[in-house]
């Protein structure tokens, strides 16, 4: 494993990566460092993108897809050079090994099913042609943030003040990020404040969005999670802008753990509630959020450690992601089209839109 610098995209305002592929490795920049040390990774070989996932050295569910769809050039490369004549049998332990590394993000399932799809048709070596596939994944996904960037800050316009939830930036995707992109482009646009929320128990509030905005000079204010009530009464947030891991066809949205709480009070105080998600990102195939898993995580990454003793006697249920209905939802916005009042029909529309090209 070495340390690297980051590499600086030539454009301002966006200058983290969370992952990128260089000479035949996967480069992942270990977000549990973050931000007192900038570490990146070296993947060589799928069981090392897998465990990345799964261990959130990379996260956010943009990301997660896009790490996975390297990931399978990685088997690739070495189930070809093993067995040219039966990699394509070899290589479902691969992809099963990263569609268990991490449950609720749908980007995951949507990737290796992109691949998958490209894997049958494959003749000779394989590797150019999923690579190629890997690489469209990551540019489109920046391309699609940038456009949600566009459509979601006409929807601010007037807004002050907003509050976002996790981290949705160029470190939980590709590049630009959903919600952090619509911030982005906001703040182009002169959007005043942004409030952060700390995000427990992983912190990617405090320790990566934080940060994240810092380097491309987009001033942000971090409050603790508890705060939100607070924070939307005292007037000074006019919507809240999150991301999104899987959005059902009605339009219900999993995201972090404490989206469902930031979106039933912000219907009390008045607040909107914008999600922002690539269509990689909505399971068609899921009608409501009720069928949506979500993942719970080992209790001890919830307590302190304080209670780890030995002898705690302290136990936890630690859900980390939570499912907000779409009636509370007052926009989804994607690269293909905002859909206002989310629900079934709306999101039809949505599907339609997309469908007819
Ligand atoms: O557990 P994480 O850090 O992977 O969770 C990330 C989130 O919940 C993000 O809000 C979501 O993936 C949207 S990222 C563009």
């Amino acid at each position: 494993m070495t340390a690297i610098p980051i590499p600086h995209p030539t454009e301002s305002k966006d200058s983290v990566r969370a992952l990128y592929w260089q000479e035949g490795l996967l480069r992942v920049l270990d977000q549990r460092q973050l931000p007192g040390t900038l570490h990146y990774d070296d993947c060589a070989t799928v069981g090392a993108v897998a465990e990345a996932i799964a261990t959130m050295r990379v996260r956010g569910a943009p990301a997660i897809g896009i790490a996975a769809a390297y990931g399978v050039v990685l088997a690739a490369i070495a189930r070809y050079a093993a067995a040219p004549a039966t990699w394509k049998t070899a290589i479902e332990t691969d992809l099963d090994t990263l569609a268990r590394s991490r449950p609720t993000a749908v980007n995951l399932f949507w990737a290796l099913e992109r691949m998958r799809g490209l894997i049958q048709g494959l003749a000779g070596d394989p590797v150019p042609a999923l690579l190629e596939a890997a690489r469209a994944i990551h540019t489109d996904d920046v391309a699609a943030n940038r456009r949600m960037g566009e459509l979601g800050a006409d929807l601010l316009a007037g807004a002050t003040g907003v509050l976002t939830h996790c981290n949705t930036g160029s470190l939980a995707t590709g590049g630009y990020g959903t919600a952090l992109g619509v911030i982005r482009s906001a703040h182009r646009r002169g959007l005043g404040k942004v409030f952060a929320s700390e995000t427990r128990p992983w912190l990617q509030g405090s320790r990566l969005t934080v940060w994240e905005l810092e380097q491309d000079g987009i001033p942000a204010r971090l409050v603790a999670d508890s705060a939100a009530a607070y924070l939307m009464k005292s007037g000074q947030v006019q919507w809240v802008i999150v991301g999104a891991d899987r959005i059902a066809a009605n339009g219900d949205t999993a995201n972090k753990i404490g989206t469902y709480a930031l979106a039933v009070t912000a219907r009390h105080h008045g607040v909107k509630f914008m999600v922002a998600a690539p269509v990689s990102t909505i399971d068609w195939r899921t009608e409501s959020g009720a069928g949506i898993e979500i993942e719970e995580r080992d209790p001890r990454e919830l307590l302190n450690p304080y209670f780890l003793r030995e002898d705690s006697i302290i136990s936890a249920w630690n859900p980390v992601f939570d499912v907000t209905p779409a009636s509370l939802i007052d926009a989804i916005v994607t690269e293909h089209g905002v859909v206002l009042n989310p629900g079934p029909a709306s999101m039809r529309a949505l599907r339609d839109a997309i469908d007819g090209g």
